[in-house]
């Protein structure tokens, strides 16, 4: 049965050249970045020259540049060194956050006997910046505000500029998961004010287990594993020296490819958003068509057993999509995320996300699919 996969924001196939790439490092460059002979040397200038080229990538000093196990472990390092290094008493969030950022937040607050802001979100999914500014004006404590980029499950997308500047104006530190935009869009941090940046490689046509942490070399935090002080004692353990290649060469092939992708998966994503209306007339939009990523859309079916099986009966057919977020692909509970903006609506979302990867006649046989599904 041939497979047609629209859940890349849950993860993303490699790209042949970034195997590629990788594959010495598996076999005849295998060398401990920490040894100090010919086999270490080389690994290590592999690492350095990754870090090289992902700086310039995000507009980063190579020594801002930490690899990490992932997306998970880039925001668990930069929420609890906030709080347990840089003295924040105070936490900003929203309720639209991976559970990476939500469930380290809620953990290290009820621990330090922290508060927490959550800024309301508006009915079209995207956060209420003057209730952050509100929430900000408000607190009289050294406040950090973990903000994702780019939202997982809906799409939307903060106005990173925007809250860089509120966070600058109010000394607060300023953490985003940029996990859905690194390598979708160009970042410079640089210009967005950001303390501290998570980014994941599988989701951008790289491999799996390796992520980035940004920090703005003005804060200084600690490692959340101790050990052989690699990363500049910030990430201790023998590199994922195949990972961190992987990575650079993903994203370095995705920003070369930027224009050309982002315009052919945005007419995916129109394309599909159009046929489906046609198809299912009550079908609802969750999030945004445009200025929202444009890898992501999510949308909602009128809750009946028929619909209720979706997820299900199109996996029978082959089709990969997801009910929520990664996480939870495949089951059928509503997410928080969901939850968020659907004020109390009964409906079955669906996200299908898109890569490079995908086609237009992929969408039109995905489509027959769901009439099927949905008439039978
Ligand atoms: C927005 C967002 N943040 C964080 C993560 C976690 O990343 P990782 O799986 O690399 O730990 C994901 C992945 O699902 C994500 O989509």
């Amino acid at each position: 049965m041939q497979r047609i996969y629209f859940d890349n924001a849950a993860t993303t196939a490699i790209d042949p050249l970034v195997l590629e790439a990788m594959m010495p490092y598996f076999t005849e460059k295998f060398g401990n970045p920490s040894s100090i002979y010919s086999y270490g040397r080389e690994t290590k200038m592999a690492i350095e020259n990754a870090r090289k080229s992902v700086a310039k990538h995000i507009g980063a000093k190579p020594a801002e540049v930490f690899f990490t196990s992932g997306g998970t472990e880039s925001s668990n390092t930069a929420i609890m060194g906030a709080v347990n290094d840089l003295g924040c008493k105070y936490i900003i969030t929203s309720s639209m956050e991976h559970h990476a950022t939500l469930y380290t937040v809620q953990a290290i607050a009820a621990k330090n006997n922290l508060q927490i802001g959550y800024v309301h979100v508006l009915p079209n999914g995207e956060l209420d910046l003057e209730h952050l500014q509100q929430l900000l004006q408000q607190s009289t404590e050294k406040t950090l505000v973990t903000l994702m980029h780019g939202n997982n499950e809906i799409g939307t997308i903060l106005p990173i500029e925007k809250v860089g500047k509120l966070c600058q104006e109010f000394g607060a530190i300023f953490h985003t998961d940029a996990v859905q935009t690194i390598a979708h869009y160009p970042l410079d941090v640089a210009t967005i004010h950001v303390h501290l940046l998570s980014g994941a490689g599988h989701k951008f046509h790289g491999p799996k287990g390796v992520g980035l942490l940004y920090i703005n070399e003005n804060i200084k935090i600690s490692s959340l594993l101790l050990g052989g002080g690699q990363e500049r004692n910030m990430r201790s353990g023998t590199e994922n020296l195949y990972g961190i290649v992987g990575f650079a060469t993903a994203l370095d092939l995705a920003m070369q490819r930027y224009e050309k992708d982002s315009a052919y998966i945005q007419s995916i994503k129109n394309y599909m958003w159009q046929q489906l209306q046609k198809a299912v007339p009550t079908i609802v939009l969750h999030g945004k068509l445009q200025d929202s990523l444009y890898t992501v859309l999510n949308v909602g079916f009128v809750n009946t057993p028929k619909a209720e099986m979706l997820l299900y009966r199109l996996d029978m057919e082959g089709i990969c999509i997801s009910g929520g977020s990664a996480c939870s692909s495949g089951a059928n509970s509503v997410s928080h995320v969901i939850k968020a903006i659907a004020n109390g609506s009964d409906v079955i979302p669906i996200r299908f996300s898109f890569s490079r990867n995908n086609t237009m006649q992929e969408v039109d046989v995905v489509i027959e699919k769901i009439k099927a599904v949905l008439e039978k």
